[in-house]
């Protein structure tokens, strides 16, 4: 016996507009989408505002200086005159920075230095702040700018979580040990290069390092930048009185090396985001460069700016009773770093 044969329902002239109509606004939707695209990567590429300062007699420090936003920040902070020292992990790679930096501006006698600093040893930081203090140079802007997130969970030779150590606490370290010079240049500014990855942070304040079995990067990593505009506004309200503000930033999405580390099926998708959305390293550093010479901010702390203009920051910043709570947990982490060796020594002969 056969079987009946199956046969194909035939379109009805209903189904048959249905399908033109999708049609219709699937090409619409494409429109709607490249359009989006356009305005967005527009929006995010436009040039941003930026006034040149002559900064001659200025001393400023920046982190992170051998990549990225720092290396265009050294860059403009020189051309407009500025003595800089670049602070860097990597003193081979921030050399040959400098040297292009001097090629470029066509000067070799540029008042710029390489200086070694690696915000992931405690010893380091405390080693490169010893060096400028006692150098007795003046400290007109110190950029925090240095930055990274770890995929993995790493932990470093001063028993902190590797994002944590390089983003808030080798800098809050830093800024505590350069305070003198700060205070003696007044006024002068801390300018902390947060993100806007910092919307998705809380402040833990049990749990400010993560721990192995719940780390996750890109948490910790808006963790670590909501630490920095908390930071910001806590160091402006103990030290505004005595001529020393800081302010946070976000420096926009800017193709820079900060992604160097994503899995390689992952790059394609950064390489397109990047040539569709981020912007270059020159304006990626004008926001910071703006934050930091402006004079329309000097003695003007507690501000986040996006696109070298203010903005409204996430609400947890406005806590003070957790900031000020935030800040003593973090000199308590870097308390034995404030310690002289001598002063050491004689707690444990006084213990013996
Ligand atoms: N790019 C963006 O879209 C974006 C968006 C929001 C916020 N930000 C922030 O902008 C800042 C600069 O990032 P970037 O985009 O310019 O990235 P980048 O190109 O990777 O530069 C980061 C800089 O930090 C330095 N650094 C990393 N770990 C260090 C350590 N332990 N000690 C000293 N220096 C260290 C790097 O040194 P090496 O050269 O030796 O690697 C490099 O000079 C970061 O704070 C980042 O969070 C960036």
């Amino acid at each position: 016996m056969c079987s009946p044969r199956r046969i194909p329902p035939q379109p009805t002239e209903q189904s048959k507009n249905h399908k033109i109509k999708s049609f219709a606004m699937f090409k619409w939707l494409l429109v709607v989408v490249a359009v989006l695209l356009g305005v967005g990567s527009k929006y995010a590429k436009r040039k941003l505002p930026l006034v040149p300062v002559d900064l001659d007699g200025k001393h400023f420090i920046v982190t992170g200086a051998s990549a990225g936003i720092g290396k265009e920040t050294v860059r403009t902070l020189a051309e407009w005159n500025a003595s800089v020292v670049m602070a860097v992990r990597n003193v081979k790679k921030g050399t040959a920075v400098l040297e292009d930096i001097r090629l470029s501006i066509g000067r070799q006698d540029l008042p710029v230095e390489v200086w070694e600093m690696d915000l992931s040893k405690l010893s380091s930081v405390k080693d490169f702040a010893d060096r400028y203090r006692d150098s007795g140079r003046p400290l007109h802007v110190l950029i925090n700018n240095a930055g990274l997130v770890s995929w993995e969970y790493i932990l470093t030779e001063d028993g902190h979580e590797l994002t944590y150590q390089t983003n808030h606490l080798g800098h809050f370290l830093l800024t505590k040990l350069l305070m003198p010079s700060l205070l003696a240049s007044a006024p002068s500014r801390v300018i902390q290069v947060s993100s806007d990855a910092h919307f998705m942070g809380k402040i833990d304040l049990d749990h400010l390092d993560s721990s192995n079995d719940t780390y996750n990067s890109m948490s910790t990593y808006a963790h670590t930048k909501l630490m920095n505009v908390v930071y910001a506004n806590e160091l402006t309200r103990r030290f505004k009185d005595v001529g020393v503000v800081s302010t946070s930033l976000h420096p926009g999405f800017v193709a820079t090396e900060f992604l160097r580390d994503l899995p390689e099926w992952a790059q394609p998708i950064k390489n397109a985001m990047c040539s569709l959305f981020a912007r270059n390293e020159v304006e990626g550093a004008k926001t910071q460069i703006m934050a930091a010479t402006a004079p329309a901010y000097e003695g003007v702390g507690g501000v986040y700016f996006d696109a070298c203009a203010p903005r409204v920051p996430n609400k947890l910043v406005l806590d003070e009773h957790l900031a000020a709570a935030f800040w003593d947990k973090s000199e308590e982490a870097i308390q034995h770093m404030l310690v002289e060796p001598s002063e050491d020594m004689s707690t444990e002969v006084a213990e013996e």
